[in-house]
This record gives structure tokens, sequence and C-alpha cells, in this order.
């Protein structure tokens, strides 16, 4: 009976996999809206593992219809393996769809990120390197291939032979990066792709989505990456090439803004960025390593170490403001567990004044100062909490500090990975 977008509300890997799949049991549906495998999500069920990077992180429950939305880039190499490992897990995987109006992502959108990368070298964004800012690039650009493309053999060969014109005569005259494309070996490895994702492909996904609505079903829209990697609203150039702010979902789902009834914020109790770009709470240093390494902070879908920092309520006022968030998610209170002392960044200190609101312009931003505030921490272990009554008095008001601050209320509080470390509020 309700429309709820789950969004990152910092740098991206908040715990929206988690979350996701949490609320999942009482969905019938859930989105995907954008990004692509440059996502990783992470659902830990009992002691096992499960990193999705395509498919909506309702997967594991069968009676929920999770679509890859038309706002999604799709390497289908990676979905179709993707896939294949969830069934070797156990899970049929029947429950999927995904939408004839993504993207699709092909090898070249792969080498022109790689090679971006390489030339922009003291620029580096740190981009995941999967093609998905090139990907994104040619469906603004409106040469982009969609899935409904590869059933379509006469159109799939002609867009992709001007697109590896084009793409090759980059790679190798501006960017001096040697990759041969053949065309026929494309195609062919595409029509084969085409055929092992057939199943799963529906031709109107907006009116799947629509029924749903019509039909009062719960529909859960899941973002990926987060607020400050948007390319909009976050920090430009070091953002991602999509639109993970709940604004995105709208489109990356194809669902109208009033049939929105709440938008729940993910946000991590301190700070992780993976990749390069302004980071005003970074700690750096022992502590800043021992945060890393209690919260097992490295990329699920690289490896990357994740840069940490303290709570960061700008960069939080600026999530709840773009997003309109109803409630928030607080993930991994846990893992300030032991510390002694806790920063909170309550404002920034821009050319000797307090400021409250984001400066989206990097270079503004570079020069603010967090002004902290040092709470005191609990120095207890959470991570068996149910009840929030539970939880220390100080863990309480530090969350309570957020909440203000963030200026939403909270309405989950998860403190360990598994499902079942969570508490309701
Ligand atoms: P996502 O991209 O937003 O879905 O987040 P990721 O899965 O990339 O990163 C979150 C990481 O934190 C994963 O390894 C999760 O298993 C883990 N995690 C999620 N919630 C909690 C929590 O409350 N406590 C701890 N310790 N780990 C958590
Ligand atoms: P989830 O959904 C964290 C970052 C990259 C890089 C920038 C651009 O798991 O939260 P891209 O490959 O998208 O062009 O890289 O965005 N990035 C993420 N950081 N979590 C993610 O996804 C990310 N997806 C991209 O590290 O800084
Ligand atoms: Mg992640």
């Amino acid at each position: 009976m309700s429309v709820t977008i789950i969004v990152g509300s910092q740098w991206g890997d908040e715990g929206k996999g988690k979350i996701t799949d949490l609320l999942s049991r009482d969905m019938d549906m859930v989105v995907r809206y954008q990004g692509g495998n440059n996502a990783g999500h992470t659902v830990v069920i009992k002691d096992k593992t499960f990193k999705l990077h395509l498919i909506p992180s309702g997967i594991f429950y069968a009676n929920v219809l999770c679509v890859i939305g038309n706002g999604v880039v799709v390497d289908p190499a990676v979905l179709i393996q993707e896939i294949e490992t969830l069934k070797t897990q156990g899970f049929p995987v029947d429950n999927l769809r995904i939408s004839s109006q993504a993207h699709v992502i092909f090898p070249y959108h792969r080498y022109m990120d790689q090679a971006q990368e390489k030339k922009r070298e003291a620029g580096r964004i740190g981009t995941t390197c999967r093609g998905i800012g090139p990907c994104y690039v040619d469906k603004f650009n409106r040469r982009g291939i969609r899935i409904s493309d590869l059933y379509n053999e006469k159109v799939l060969k002609e867009k992709l032979a001007w697109n590896i014109e084009e793409k090759s005569f980059l790679l190798e005259n501006f960017y001096k990066f040697e990759k041969k494309i053949d065309l026929d070996q494309l195609i062919n490895e595409y029509l084969g792709y085409a055929h092992g994702i057939k199943k799963y492909v529906v031709e109107e996904s907006t009116t799947l989505v629509d029924e749903a609505v019509k039909k009062n079903k719960n529909i859960l829209l899941e973002g990926a990456q987060g607020t400050m990697l948007d390319v909009d609203q976050g920090t430009f150039p070091f953002v991602t090439s999509s639109n993970p702010v709940a604004g995105g979902a709208c489109i990356g789902a194809g669902i109208g803004p009033k049939a929105i009834d709440e938008v729940i914020g993910v946000v991590k109790a301190y700070v992780t960025r993976v990749g390069s770009g302004p980071f005003p709470t970074e700690i750096t240093g022992k502590l800043g390593e021992e945060l890393r390494e209690k919260g097992g902070e490295y990329g699920a879908t690289t490896g990357r170490p994740r840069r940490c920092g303290w709570f960061d309520a700008v960069v939080m006022r600026h999530a709840t403001k773009i997003n309109s968030l109803t409630q928030l998610a607080v993930t991994k209170l846990d893992v300030l567990d032991d510390l002694e002392k806790i920063q909170i960044c309550v404002a920034y200190e821009y050319k000797g004044k307090k400021i409250q609101d984001f400066p989206t312009d990097i270079y503004r931003l570079e020069e603010c100062k967090p002004v902290y505030e040092e709470v005191s921490g609990w120095q207890e272990d959470t991570t068996k909490v149910k009840d929030y009554k539970d939880l220390p008095k100080k863990a309480q008001k530090y969350l309570k500090k957020l909440s203000d601050l963030a200026g939403a209320r909270i309405s989950l509080v998860s403190v360990g990975a598994e499902r079942g470390q969570i508490i309701r509020i």
C-alpha cells in the first residue's frame, strides 16, 4: 500500500543492500532505478554473504518481483554471472525482470572509462572502470543501445557499427589506448547474452510498475550510490554519471512523484568514500585505519579501501533537503562501539564564517573546515541489541543528535551486517 524510495545519503556504501533486503519481506516489488555494476550491495543472511551489483536486493524473497528499471545501465555479462551465482546458491531468480529501455554496456564503454582515467592522471575521478559514465554519455547523446535493440539484429548492427567507428577512433588517436573492437565478434557475443536474459526482459517495465501502483502494492525503489555522488547534487566532477537522489527514482523506475509515500535515507553512523574527491571530515592516520578495519570498509565491487570520516551533518542536511527524506536508517552504529570520543561535524567554517548549507562548488568546499562537537562514546557492545531502549544511553544520545542535525526521524538502526541485527523504532 505504499511506494518507498531507499536512497544513499552520503557517498555510497551506506548499507542500502541490507536495508532493502530487510524491508523486502513486506514488499511486492523492488525496482533498482539507476547506476550499474559500479554498485555493490551486500546482504548477509545468517553465515552467507551476497554481493549484488545489478539485481535488486529484494531477490531473496521469491514472491517479490525484482525489476531492473529503465534508468539502470546493464552489463549483460555481469548480469548473467550474477544470475548464475544466485542460482547455484539456491535462489531460482524467477522473480527477476529487466526493463527493455535500460541501456547496455559494451566493452568499448569500459575501454573509454579506463582510457579517460589514464589520461586524466592528476584529476582522476577514481571510477570503478566499469564503463558506467561512457554508457550514460551514449544514452544522453542518443546513440546508446538499449536492451530492446539486442532483439533487433539489423538495428543492433547499425548502431554498433557507428559506435565502434567513433570509439575506435578516439581510443586510438586521442587516448592512445590500444584495443581492437571487432563488430562481428561483438554482435555474436551480445546476441548470446540477449538469448541468455530474454526470459527476464519486459517490454514495458513502467506499465508493470504502474499496475502495481494501481493495485496498491508495496513497492520499494532501490537506489545505488548516494546523494554526494549524484551528478547534479554531489561533489561534481567527483561523482557518478547518474542521479542516485530520490528524484532519480521517478525517472529510473518510470513513476510519477505523487506516487511516492516515503523516502528513507540510509546513512552510516560515520562516513566513507571510495575514489577521489573532497571529503571534509576524512580521518587520516591510525584512527581512520582502525575504523576501516572494524567496519570492513573495502569496496564491495572493486575491493578498494574506503576512506573513513566522522559523521557530517552538513552533508546529511543536504541529503534531507534534496531527497525530501521522511525517515533515516542509520547503519553501522556498532562500528563506533569501542571509541572513547566521537566527533560530529555540525557545520563548516568558510572564510571565517560558520555555514550550514553544503557548498556544491568543490573549490569552495575545499576551503571549508569542519566544525566539530565532541561527544563521549558508549564503549559497550551494541551488536546484540534488538530494542532501542536497550541501547546504551550514550548511543541513544548520539542517535538523537544525528536525527536532530539531519532534520529527519530515525526509523531503523543497524548494529551489524546480518539481516537480524536491526532495531526498529
Ligand atoms: P551499499 O552499497 O549501500 O549496499 O553498502 P555496501 O554493501 O557496499 O557496504 C556496506 C557494508 O557494511 C557491507 O559489507 C555490509 O554487509 C555492512 N553492513 C551493513 N550494515 C551494517 C551494520 O550495521 N554493521 C556492520 N558492522 N556492518 C554493516
Ligand atoms: P553503491 O551502490 C561507493 C564512486 C566511484 C567513483 C565515482 C565514479 O555500492 O553505494 P563510476 O564508476 O560510477 O563512474 O565512479 O563513484 N562509486 C561508488 N562509491 N559506492 C558505490 O555504489 C559507487 N558507485 C560508484 O568510486 O568515486
Ligand atoms: Mg556498495
